[in-house]
């Protein structure tokens, strides 16, 4: 069975070609880069790009697997959460394309995707239950799968995404957006005991990352600043060890919880997705949580925004017949998109 994955819920437009849920054909992905002066996301410039791009994007996504629109059995698109603008042009698109063409049309959650992402990629059977950890730009959740397409949420962050803390930190240290990536880098040369930064340890599993970025703040401008005093010409060493000991303490905030989920849910694996499950530090901290537990992650170009991601999930909701399970809103927007 081929599937056509369509994404734009963000700043990415992406069409790629699964066969069989599994193995991807092509993969294509185009980043915007005109958010970069505006240092975030502008949803409207975000949606117009998605419309003037897509149509070039599909032709060479289907040249790429070598196959015609007439191939594919099945549509698959991100239907929800995202940038609504931005969400229906890639909604409208595969509707006109389904019609046109006659072909089945699913709707796939994007943040169920993500982990998704993580077991296409698995190179050997993974054993559910699971725990399936989301750490993306707009998104940081936790949840218990008992399948693939099986997904209950238990916890979430209460303020901001990982990978949006992240971009914060990355504009105080002077870089552009998206900044997650620098971040690492520079955390690579810096002191992580350089500073001491609150790993925030709510109660139950939800997280959260704002007093975190409020001391990043402080430590930068000093204390009770606030976001319009300017910013201070940081020395190299000063930024290397601001990201490293940030880094550390963004990451402890997820990696402290883990153990206590993995033994409260006997969960016989670990799947991780989302742009920030990129980061090699986190990486190497969750391995440490994990013990036995095998912890599975996608390859790069699947932990950012991609469409290989929807279309796999897509197929396996289609051949189960299932609907969205992770929110009622993604089971609301599912029965009104397709009705
Ligand atoms: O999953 P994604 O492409 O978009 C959303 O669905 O939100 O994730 C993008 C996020 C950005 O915040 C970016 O800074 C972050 O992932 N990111 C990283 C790294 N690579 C991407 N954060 C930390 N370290 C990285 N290596
Ligand atoms: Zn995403």
């Amino acid at each position: 069975m081929l599937t056509l994955g369509l994404e734009s819920s963000c700043d990415e437009t992406a069409c790629a070609i699964v066969k069989s849920g599994k193995h991807i054909l092509s993969n294509v992905i185009s980043s915007q880069d005109i958010h970069t002066s505006y240092g975030g996301v502008v949803p409207e410039l975000a949606s117009r790009a998605h419309l003037a791009i897509f149509p070039s994007l599909l032709s060479e996504t289907l040249q790429q697997a070598n196959i015609t629109l007439s191939d594919i059995q099945l549509l698959a698109v991100s239907n929800t959460p995202g940038l609504i603008g931005s969400l229906s042009v890639g909604v409208n698109f595969a509707r006109g394309l389904a019609s046109g063409a006659k072909k089945n049309i699913i709707g796939v959650n994007h943040v169920e995707a993500h982990i998704y992402a993580s077991f296409m990629e698995a190179h050997q059977e993974v054993s559910f239950p699971a725990l399936g950890i989301v750490v993306s730009g707009a998104h940081t959740a936790l949840f218990y799968l008992s399948s693939p397409t099986s997904y209950r949420l238990i916890g979430k962050t209460r303020d901001d995404a990982l990978g949006e803390v992240f971009d914060k930190v990355a504009r105080f240290l002077g870089f552009s957006y998206p900044g997650g990536a620098q971040i690492e880098s520079a955390a690579f040369y810096g002191n992580s005991e350089a500073y001491t930064f609150p790993s925030s340890n709510l109660p139950g599993y939800d997280l959260s990352f704002s007093g975190l970025k409020t001391a990043v703040l402080y430590a930068i401008k000093g204390n009770n600043s606030n976001l319009k005093t300017p910013f201070p010409i940081l020395h190299e060493t000063m930024k290397n060890d601001l990201a490293a000991s940030f880094q550390k303490a963004a990451c402890l905030t997820i990696t402290q919880k883990i153990p206590s989920i993995i033994k409260n849910f006997s969960c016989k694996s670990v799947l991780v997705g989302g742009g920030v499950a990129n980061n090699r530090y986190l990486r190497r901290a969750l391995l440490q949580v994990c013990d036995d537990v095998p912890l599975y992650f996608p390859s790069p170009r699947l932990c950012t925004d991609n469409a290989a991601m929807i279309a796999g999930l897509g197929t396996q909701l289609f051949l189960e017949k299932k609907i969205n399970t992770l929110t009622p809103r993604a089971r609301h927007q599912w029965e009104n998109i397709f009705s």
